[in-house]
């Protein structure tokens, strides 16, 4: 994998929202539907990130920006791209939009159980916020959610 062959694109309308859909629901059971994604949109200071690896769209992530915090709404790598250190270069091509945009500061919230995701997001530099007890409900059973942060 050469890195000349990743690509990032940002959209700030829903126009890649089919695209977005279809990649979450490979990373995530249940994924977001495309209105999911629509409804996201509602909200001003939404973009949308997609990660391709020679043309072919392999990772999204979702931000929301308000003045100079942004948010990662969701974020995901498609199984068979996983452990090749593409969601590093997701992350890292959108704190560059970002920081272009005027955010300095970065948030999200992971489980607690999702060593994979807190693996990605301790190695870009995110720290430990904060948790909060049983925020996600899942079919098994409540997970608690950690909160990360990272100036940009
Ligand atoms: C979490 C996820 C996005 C990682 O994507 P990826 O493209 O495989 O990540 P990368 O290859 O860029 O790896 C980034 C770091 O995480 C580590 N990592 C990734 N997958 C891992 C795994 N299964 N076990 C242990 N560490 C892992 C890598 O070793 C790497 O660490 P390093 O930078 O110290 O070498 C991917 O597993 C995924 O889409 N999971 C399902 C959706 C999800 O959980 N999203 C996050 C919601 S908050």
């Amino acid at each position: 994998m050469q890195e000349s062959d990743i690509s990032a694109e940002f959209f700030k309308t829903v126009s890649a929202t089919p695209l977005a859909a279809a990649i979450h629901g490979q990373c995530f059971k249940p994924g977001w539907s495309e209105s999911d994604f629509i409804s996201a949109f509602g909200v001003p200071g939404t973009v949308l990130e997609v990660l391709s690896l020679a043309d072919q769209p392999v990772a999204i992530a979702l931000y929301r920006q308000i003045i100079d915090e942004a948010e990662i709404l969701t974020l995901g790598t498609l199984p068979a791209y996983r452990e090749k250190g593409l969601a590093g270069q997701l992350l890292e091509k959108g704190f560059h939009y970002l920081r272009q945009n005027k955010a300095t500061f970065l948030y999200l919230e992971v489980g607690a159980e999702n060593i994979p995701a807190q693996r990605l997001y301790t190695s870009k530099g995110f720290i430990e916020s904060g948790r909060r007890p049983n925020y996600y409900n899942h079919d098994a059973g409540y997970e608690d959610a950690l909160m990360m942060k990272r100036s940009l």
